[in-house]
């Protein structure tokens, strides 16, 4: 039984759903047990009350532990798990400037935490998710302009999709153990290229308009309640240090799955309906 914290998150969704396909047992933690739709094999379990009886791993995701990773681990360590899988961020590596209360920093002593607990980890460290476009949904409601920070900054967005596929190998396999794994998705794209991207796939003339640091972090604070003023700082910060490029391109992705990472097209022509109500 694998339990997964962010069941119903970017990562969780299609991490169930390959878990499912495979037949692994699954508990899903969620604020919403008793309404929560989950895929076939993955049980529903509260949030505020995990029950690790049978659980031999844990995905571990930040923004669904408020109050840290701490007390979940301690009661996963506790119940004798074994094996964890750390969402982590590519920041613990790029972001070198990184002070206290850091994105960098909150994932570095995230990580610890984990070593310290079990024997058994795996560290993810995506750069930015593709589904991050998700947050423009309500700025593309009201017209075909997206305001954010650093129009220049280059990324190389990961579709969760292979961030919930190398997650499976690290939970079923031993391949991965000990390994802290910095993934991206295949290629650099400034921000104002992913939103013609979407765009295209929308088939709407989108355009990307850049708004100072100081307004960014106000709508980053509002959409990712896992985001304090320091991190948001610091993420700002970072991002600004990307502006020019190359963005950083891991091949991780490909190597570890043996197929090459899936394209910030393809995710936005997959997930285009999710833009439309
Ligand atoms: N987004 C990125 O670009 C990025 C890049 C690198 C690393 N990361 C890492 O990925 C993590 C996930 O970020 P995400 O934005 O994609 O979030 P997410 O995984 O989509 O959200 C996870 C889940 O947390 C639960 N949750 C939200 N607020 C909660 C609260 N106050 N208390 C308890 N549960 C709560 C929600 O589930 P229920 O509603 O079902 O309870 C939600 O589905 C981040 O914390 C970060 O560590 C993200």
């Amino acid at each position: 039984m694998i339990m997964v914290t962010g069941a119903t998150g970017n990562l969780g969704r299609p991490l169930l759903a390959e878990l499912a396909a495979k037949g692994v047992k699954v508990r899903a933690l969620t604020r919403t047990p008793g309404t929560v739709r989950l895929p076939a094999g993955a049980e529903p379990c509260d949030s505020a009350a995990p029950d690790f009886d049978g659980v031999t791993a844990l995905v571990l995701n930040l923004a669904a532990l408020p109050g840290g990773p701490g007390p979940l681990l301690a009661a996963a360590k506790a119940a004798g798990v074994r094996r964890v899988v750390t969402l982590s961020s590519l920041v613990v590596t790029e972001d070198r400037s990184a002070g206290e209360g850091s994105a960098a920093a909150v994932h570095r002593e995230l990580e610890a935490a984990v070593e310290a607990a079990v024997p058994e980890w795996t560290h993810l460290r995506p750069g930015g998710f593709a589904s991050n476009a998700l947050q423009w949904k309500g700025q593309l409601a009201a017209g075909d302009v997206v305001r954010g920070p650093y129009a220049g900054a280059s990324t190389a967005p990961i579709d969760e999709a292979d961030l919930a596929a190398v997650a499976v190998r690290a939970l079923l396999g031993d391949g991965l153990l000990g390994q802290a794994l910095p993934l991206t998705g295949p290629e650099g794209l400034t921000t104002a290229r992913q939103v013609e991207i979407l765009g295209e796939a929308l088939s709407r003339p989108l355009r990307y308009e850049e708004i100072p640091p100081e307004a960014a972090k106000r709508a980053m604070l509002a959409h990712n309640p896992w985001v304090d003023e320091a991190a948001a700082d610091s993420l700002l910060g970072y991002l600004a240090t990307t502006v020019g490029g190359p963005a950083v391109v891991t091949g991780e992705v490909a190597r570890v799955l043996g197929r090459p990472a899936r394209t910030y097209a393809q995710w936005t022509a997959e997930h285009a309906a999710k833009f439309l109500n």
